[in-house]
């Protein structure tokens, strides 16, 4: 299973990568803001850092909504290295671009999907990796927590048509969707630090860890 930092924090991602947990990287414009990178040349500058760091995807996400400036900030993003994934909403100009971007051999990340229908469009529009925002479905639609169904529709779409498109889980927030999104076959999640970091903890390790070091001290003593 590929796993991806959904993350803007250079120490973060050094951090993940350096464990080896993680494949690659997503951003968006939320979390570009939060490390502060504004400005043309300083976004560009800050993907190029992050994928200095990673040997996988990074995905970098437009912030047009018109289909030119789709295309053309698609394309300044994707000139910074090869390891970048141009992340494109799932709006109607939005699909075009997908198409677009597939024809010219351009990667590509169909980001905001909340439905099955909508990630049926984004493979027929050739995207690489489709994200369905788990968490965030789950938050508007409390009553039925449909993120699950929604991931196990576009498993089997796909499956019944053999699409190519890769299912990025995002909007994971923690241990648990890591899980259920494994259990029910997508190919990749994207999570922050702190649920990625999670997956490391059981009180039964840490119980069991500090009776194995307290055996040790005895036996040492004996000696
Ligand atoms: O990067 C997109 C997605 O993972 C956002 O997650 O927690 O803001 O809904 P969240």
């Amino acid at each position: 299973m590929i796993f991806f930092i959904d993350s803007a924090d250079l120490n973060e991602i050094r951090e993940l990568n350096d464990l080896g947990i993680i494949n690659g990287v997503t951003t968006n414009p939320s979390l570009m803001a939060k490390e502060g990178i504004v400005g043309a040349n300083s976004i560009l500058e800050h993907y190029q850092e992050i994928c200095n760091i990673v040997t996988g995807d990074v995905s970098a996400e437009v912030i047009s909504t018109e289909y030119k400036d789709i295309i053309e900030e698609g394309h300044k993003l994707s000139e910074v290295d090869k390891k970048i994934v141009v992340k494109i909403p799932m709006i109607k100009n939005g699909l075009k671009a997908l198409h677009y971007f597939s024809k010219n051999r351009i990667k590509t990340n169909c980001t905001l999907v909340f439905s099955a229908s909508q990630a049926l469009l984004a493979a027929k529009a050739g995207a690489t990796y489709v994200s369905p925002f788990m968490a965030r479905l789950d938050d508007w639609d409390k009553k039925t927590c449909s993120s699950f169904e929604m991931l196990s529709d576009i498993k089997t779409i796909y499956q019944n048509y053999n699409y190519n498109t890769k299912i990025l889980g995002a909007s994971i927030r923690n241990k648990d969707y890591i899980i259920k999104c494994a259990k029910l076959g997508a190919d990749v999640i994207t999570a922050p630090f702190k649920s990625l970091i999670s997956l490391i903890d059981h009180p039964l390790t840490d119980s069991g860890l500090k009776k194995f070091i307290e055996d040790f001290k005895n036996f040492k003593t004996l000696n």
